[in-house]
């Protein structure tokens, strides 16, 4: 080895011991004939300073050397003078009276200074990217990187522990579709047929039941061509996991656990709720306006259609005649939100498809200010007061439309608010699962209906006889995992007998070619498949809650931009003539 120590190693304990170290130059400073240089590595910092007395040749190399420059020092470990310790860092107590330096590689300067704090400066997302080596040296990403393998070796113990084998799977694979467009890749051997990058192994992990294998998982790499946002990457890690003779709860009671010791082994963060509320589907669609809520705070929305269709209002009576909803939500001292506050909600409510957003202010002596109270009658009012349980001090606001648009604007409604009225306690997590899902949403245009989750996940046995009948009424075995607001995972019990696959791939409108596409998974379950289920977590998802990053590149070496690319190595990049040819390929421009 070049060096004896790391550089975030060395204590008290080691004065006067002679010491080898390696790093980058972090910082260098002369003071009264004395260069000091902070030397930085993996493991932390250490200060060596170069003093003419002890050597001057060392200390005229010392004069030499720039920020990020490799060296490696030769020295004692010395106690540092009072008034220059450190205590922020383990190596704070001590210095390295340097004997030796060596010049291992100088470096250019920097486009951006290193830093070791938890959230550095401003530096361009693009120049970051575009040094992507440099920036992984910069503290932030260095502890990110070191809690993310934390992290997947937790996961690999716990669940290996538990009897779960880790089987891998194919990359070079076929159209699995999850919702989002395949990477595709050409095949030279098989001219003009292609590869597909797995969108997740989701048939693969039920052929593996099929076979046998009754508790796999796999840390994963997935692949979805699409639209790129904060929480997206177009490669990204799954904790992918199935079991076979289970039921919903074994899978769930399995994640929470999961979890929950990971969390409290790893992190200083607390858990709000335990057990992990289980809240259905419809339930939270109406407390909450989405499927994936923040239950980090109140703020609950409440259906007052019934109380409200006799108003007289025409803007309720109207959204209530076309077949909609009229909600409502009370935000406790919301009464000194600003009238500018007010507007923004309402533009947002516009935005989102909405006619407008009512509000009642409840001021003194039960008085209201509101535009609608001339409307409603204060009889009226009174009694939605006391529905929604509103004080003196409080803003209730209304909602009245279609029902997922009514949900959409309180949901956001309610997420704004929270954030400006600081509801949102900090380093807290509220994790739920979201259960009873329907088996398929908005139906397409021709006619058929698309699977909420995916095209495996099995119908709840009671509702089988809708599918006929109503497949909108149809619930499934599907279940979310949501924290803070955050999808954190999802999963299902899946359909293990070859006639209900059919019906289904029939009922989201399948061609016969398309069916042809699944013939293997068809085919399998005829080979005495068993009941089977489980899940996927959204790896980088996790990494960013427990991490507070406001993206999952954060906790990723080497993300992709906005627009897919890597600005490091130029990906996606241009090929070859003679690749192209290979493969029988041309491009048509
Ligand atoms: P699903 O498509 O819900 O389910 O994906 C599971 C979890 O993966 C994460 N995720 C992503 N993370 C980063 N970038 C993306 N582009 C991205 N897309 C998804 C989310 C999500 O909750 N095969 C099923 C699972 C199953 O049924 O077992 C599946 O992939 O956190
Ligand atoms: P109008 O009679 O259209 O002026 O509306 C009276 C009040 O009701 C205004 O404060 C509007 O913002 C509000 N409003 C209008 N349409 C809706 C709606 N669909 N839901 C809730 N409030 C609405």
């Amino acid at each position: 080895m070049l060096r004896t120590h790391t550089c975030g190693q060395l204590t008290k304990k080691e004065i006067n011991q002679e010491v080898i170290l390696c790093g980058w130059v972090h910082s260098r400073r002369d003071h009264g004939g004395i260069i000091f240089i902070d030397l930085r590595d993996r493991y932390g910092l250490t200060q060596i300073a170069f003093d003419p007395q002890v050597s001057k040749k060392a200390w005229q190399t010392a004069d030499k050397v720039r920020s990020e420059w490799v060296i490696r020092v030769k020295g004692k470990v010395a106690a540092r003078p009072k008034e220059m310790i450190n205590p922020k860092i383990k190596t704070g107590q001590i210095e390295i009276k340097a004997q030796e330096i060596e010049i291992l590689n100088k470096a250019k300067t920097p486009p951006f200074e290193i830093e070791t704090e938890i959230k550095p400066s401003s530096i361009k997302e693009e120049t970051r990217m575009k040094y992507r080596y440099l920036d992984l040296r910069q503290g932030r990403l260095q502890r990110n990187l070191v809690f993310r393998n934390q992290v997947v070796k937790f996961i690999r113990e716990y669940l290996n522990e538990k009897g779960f084998l880790e089987i891998e799977t194919p990359i070079l694979s076929k159209s699995t579709p999850e919702g989002a467009r395949d990477f595709l890749v050409p095949s030279r051997l098989q001219q003009g047929k292609f590869y597909a990058l797995p969108q997740s192994p989701q048939q693969y992990k039920q052929l593996l039941m099929i076979a046998g294998f009754d508790k796999y998982f796999q840390i994963a790499r997935c692949f979805r061509d699409e639209d790129m946002r904060q929480d997206r990457q177009p490669e990204f890690t799954q904790l992918d996991l199935e079991m076979s003779y289970i039921e919903r709860d074994d899978i769930l009671n399995l994640i929470e656990d999961l979890f929950t010791k990971l969390v409290e082994k790893l992190t200083s963060k607390k858990i709000l709720f335990k057990p992990w509320p289980r809240l259905t589907y419809k339930e939270v669609k109406l407390k909450y306006g989405t499927d994936r809520p923040d239950l980090r705070f109140g703020l609950e929305i409440q259906d007052i259609s019934d109380l409200v269709k006799e108003s007289g209002f025409k803007v309720f009576e109207k959204a209530l005649a076309e077949g909609g909803v009229v909600r409502a939500i009370s935000v406790p001292e919301g009464a000194k939100l600003t009238r500018s506050v007010i507007d923004r909600l309402i533009d947002l409510a516009k935005n989102l498809g909405g006619q407008g957003l009512a509000y009642i202010v409840i001021k003194e002596n039960s008085s209201f200010q509101s535009p609608i109270v001339k409307f409603l009658g204060e009889k009226l009012t009174q009694k939605i007061v006391q529905k929604l349980k509103a004080q003196t001090g409080d803003i209730i606001f209304f909602s009245a439309d279609k029902e997922n648009i009514v949900s959409s604007i309180l949901g956001q409604v309610r997420s704004v608010l929270a954030e400006k009225l600081n509801l949102i306690p900090q380093d807290k997590l509220a994790f739920a699962f979201i259960i009873d899902f329907p088996l398929f949403e908005e139906e397409l245009e021709n006619g058929h209906f698309a699977p909420s989750h995916h095209m495996f996940t099995r119908p709840k046995d009671e509702d089988l006889d809708q599918l006929n009948k109503d497949p909108f009424k149809v619930k499934s075995y599907q279940y979310d995992w949501v924290g803070n607001g955050i999808e954190l995972g999802g999963g299902s019990l899946r359909i293990h007998q070859r006639e209900l696959q059919e019906k289904i791939f029939q009922l989201i409108g399948f061609s016969k070619e398309k069916q042809e596409k699944f013939k293997h998974l068809l085919e399998a379950l005829e080979y005495g498949a068993p009941p089977h289920g489980g899940i996927a977590i959204g790896l980088e998802r996790v990494l960013t809650l427990l991490l507070d990053e406001p993206s999952i590149r954060e906790v990723m070496a080497f993300p992709k931009t906005g627009d897919g690319r890597d600005l490091m190595m130029e990906t996606p990049s241009s090929v070859e003539e003679e690749q192209l040819k290979e493969l029988g390929l041309k491009i048509v421009r």
